[in-house]
């Protein structure tokens, strides 16, 4: 397992592995890897000849006053556990690398960026698709992994790619949990032992609107109601959005039909945390 900071040697390596005739896997990533990260890393090794992980706190998806400075950060311990999971090469530009003095160039997308976290974080989507269209057209992979946790993210990735044609297969991979429910995230780190437990909040939340759906309630209103009043049984927990929408627009639905997106996002303490669940409606 390799690790290098320039565009010209990720590029000079990947038409190596081209001329050889193999397939490659991208999985773009902020660092501070975990299980989630991990589980993406798996499906491209099993999927890809070769698999490149990108390593990059792309500087512009934070807010003026979000955690960009105080984000984690540890890329020898990522080093191990890429290389743990098999992953062939390290992609771990500085943000001179990836953007340049006079970069003003941005990409873009509407619509499914305007509900749920597009609507709370104004500046983030456009960060997301410029850094990921520009790790695409550098690595140049097969396919590209991205977790069901940021299912937003997903949803506007997957509308880049249609909309761009980019020629790559997008690979969504399930949420990875800890015993307890809590989605493993690198911003976990950053609650107290009394906010960690508070945390739990979020996946039982979800788990009440999902039994609710399954025992046959189609009101969106109802099961938006039923998690939100068990979010707020936590006084540790302050809600940010409880939502439902359609999982491919990310546009509001009344009722429970097709393939819905049914996503929260939480602040327990200062930490805003995220998750979700998607149901397929077979009425
Ligand atoms: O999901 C993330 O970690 C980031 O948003 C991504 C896709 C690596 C872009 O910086």
């Amino acid at each position: 397992m390799k690790l290098v900071k320039t565009i010209e040697e990720v590029r000079q390596i990947v038409k190596e592995w081209r001329k050889q005739g193999l397939t490659v896997g991208l999985v773009p990533t902020m660092g501070y890897l975990h299980e989630g990260h991990q589980s993406l890393i798996r499906k491209s090794v099993e999927q890809n000849d070769r698999t490149v992980v990108s390593i990059f706190v792309n500087p512009i998806q934070f807010g003026p006053n979000e955690d960009l400075a105080s984000y984690p950060r540890d890329i020898k311990r990522d080093m191990a556990l890429v290389d743990e999971t098999c992953g062939d090469l390290i992609f771990n530009p500085e943000p001179n690398e990836m953007y340049p003095s006079h970069f003003t160039t941005s990409v873009q997308t509407t619509e499914v960026t305007e509900l749920l976290c597009g609507a709370r974080r104004p500046v983030h989507f456009g960060g997301v698709c410029t850094v990921v269209s520009k790790l695409f057209h550098i690595v140049a992979p097969d396919r590209a992994y991205f977790g069901q946790k940021d299912a937003q993210q997903l949803a506007v990735i997957r509308r880049m790619v249609r909309d761009l044609n980019f020629d790559i297969e997008i690979v969504a991979c399930p949420i990875v949990r800890e015993a307890d429910g809590l989605a493993k995230s690198s911003r976990n780190t950053y609650l107290n032992p009394q906010e960690r437990i508070a945390a739990r909040v979020l996946s039982q939340s979800l788990k009440l609107g999902l039994e609710q759906i399954e025992k046959g309630e189609r009101d969106c209103k109802k099961i938006i109601q039923t998690i939100t009043e068990h979010l707020q049984t936590e006084p540790l927990a302050k809600v940010d959005y409880v939502e439902i929408v359609d999982n491919e627009n990310i546009q509001r639905v009344d009722r429970i039909q097709k393939e819905v997106l049914v996503a929260i996002a939480v602040y327990i303490g200062k930490t805003r945390l995220i998750d979700n669940f998607i149901y397929k409606c077979e009425d």
